[in-house]
């Protein structure tokens, strides 16, 4: 693999957006100003082929400077989207263009990466699809989940140990060592489970869903009722095929699964969050010919749930074989002042040293998990080898979880390594990788 430089090539495929501020409404008689992609939430689907140039005009109609990142897509350095890393963050008025050969295929998305503007609504899948897919399938649908804020995003004043926090308190369910946002529920495709969409299906036929977790503090548990599912891509690389009744991801993971449409009737996709109790996202799958007023069934026990120790890569990295060049130890862990601060190694970014590796480098980070919370870990800029699969956001389980991934230096350039809970993220969980000489 050579070091993806700068495209300047005539693009295959161009697209403009405008960031500004809109109204969504994820339910019947619920409605809140966002900021938003093109007034669309989530944003609009962005579909090319491999190996198509892309180039994506952003428009800022913010009162605030913006980027994009293209969450898990090995683009050039400079258009990676990070602001005072890869380029300036775009003020308000104006306009940056993104230009990058799409490639590898795959299920992506793309969202801001200034502070907390994620989690008021700048995200949108990006779908690279595989000239050649190693799975066949008639149909496919897209299914973004999310978590829904109706207010401005913030930080826990008071440090996130108890009352007050983020506007009133815990979550509950699981989140002991954290505050969890004031969610005001869950959504498929931007829609909250009293108003869900629906997939058509027909019997017979091979569906493909394309899972995208772009929630910013939540892990989802994934079900579709009365249907096993076949994942074939974890964070978009292809994998064998393996049957499951669920899966369980966090924020920044992705994945594809197969369903074979056997059992007619209407089905709840359903999406619980293992760390909220809020009500569960939904979606419903209906056979053609099935009466629509019946009410859909929901999935019963979590049944087979996938564990990463499952996937195997059709291909499996270049470069990261035997033993590592350089290897980083890294303590993930809660800060321990008065403010709201998550540490790697006990620094809190930005006032945290990056982690220097060179050109060509087989590179292993070994992760140990000291708090109670999940840390969904993600890459920018290249894969990694994990286990036997090939991702770019890894969940580290509370704990003293540890996960140990691989990757290769091929892509020279700073690149953001973080938590994408967005929270723990703007809390200083992140370091930059960068390329010496
Ligand atoms: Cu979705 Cu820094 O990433
Ligand atoms: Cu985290």
């Amino acid at each position: 693999m050579t070091p993806r430089s700068t495209v300047t090539s005539e693009p295959d495929s161009s697209v403009s957006l405008t960031a500004g501020a809109g109204t969504i409404q994820p339910g019947p008689d619920v409605s809140t100003s966002n900021w938003l992609y093109d007034e669309q939430f989530p944003g609009p689907e962005l579909r090319v082929q491999e190996g198509d140039v892309l180039s994506v005009e952003l428009t800022n109609d913010l009162e605030a400077e913006t980027t994009i990142h293209w969450h898990g897509v090995p683009v050039p350095n400079p258009v990676d989207g990070v602001p005072g890393v890869t380029q300036e963050p775009i003020a308000p008025g104006e306009t940056f263009e993104y230009r990058f050969r799409a490639e590898p295929a795959g299920t992506y998305f793309y969202h801001s990466h200034v502070g907390l503007q994620l989690d008021r609504g700048l995200l949108g899948p990006l779908i690279v699809e595989e000239r050649d897919p190693h799975v066949e399938y008639d149909r496919e649908y897209v299914v973004v989940l999310d978590d829904y804020l109706p207010d401005e995003p913030q930080l826990p004043s008071d440090g996130g140990r108890g009352g007050g926090g983020m506007g009133g308190g815990m979550g509950g369910g699981g989140m002991m060592g954290d505050v969890r946002p004031p969610y005001d529920g869950l959504l498929i495709n931007g829609r909250l489970p009293e108003d869900p969409q629906t997939f058509g299906v027909t019997e017979g036929e091979r569906i493909r869903f394309r899972f995208v977790n772009a929630g910013s503090a939540t892990v989802f548990g994934v079900r579709i009722a009365g249907h096993e599912m076949t994942v074939t891509h974890a964070d978009g690389r292809p994998v064998d095929p393996v049957d499951v009744d669920s899966f369980a991801f966090g924020a920044g993971e992705r994945y594809d699964v197969v369903v074979e449409a056997t059992n007619p009737g209407r089905w709840f996709v359903q999406a619980d969050a293992l760390d909220g109790n809020e009500p569960p996202a939904r979606a419903v799958v209906e056979y053609e010919g099935t009466d629509g007023t019946n009410t859909p069934q929901v999935p019963s026990s979590p049944g087979d749930q996938l564990q990463y120790s499952d996937l195997q890569a059709i291909s499996s990295l270049d470069g990261v074989s035997g033993s590592p060049d350089r290897t980083f130890d890294l303590t993930l862990s809660r800060g321990g002042g008065q403010s709201y601060t998550w540490t790697i190694d006990g620094q809190t970014y930005p006032d945290a040293d990056p982690l220097r590796i060179r050109p060509g480098e087989h590179v292993r980070i070994r992760m140990t998990n000291q708090s109670p919370v999940v840390h969904p870990m993600h890459l920018h800029g290249h894969f990694f080898q994990v286990g036997n699969a090939v991702k770019d956001t890894v969940m580290v389980p509370g704990h003293r979880g540890q996960v140990t991934l691989d990757f290769h230096a091929d892509n020279p350039g700073r690149w953001l390594f973080h938590c994408h809970n967005l929270y723990h993220l703007d809390a200083g969980m992140a370091r930059i990788v960068k390329y010496v000489e």
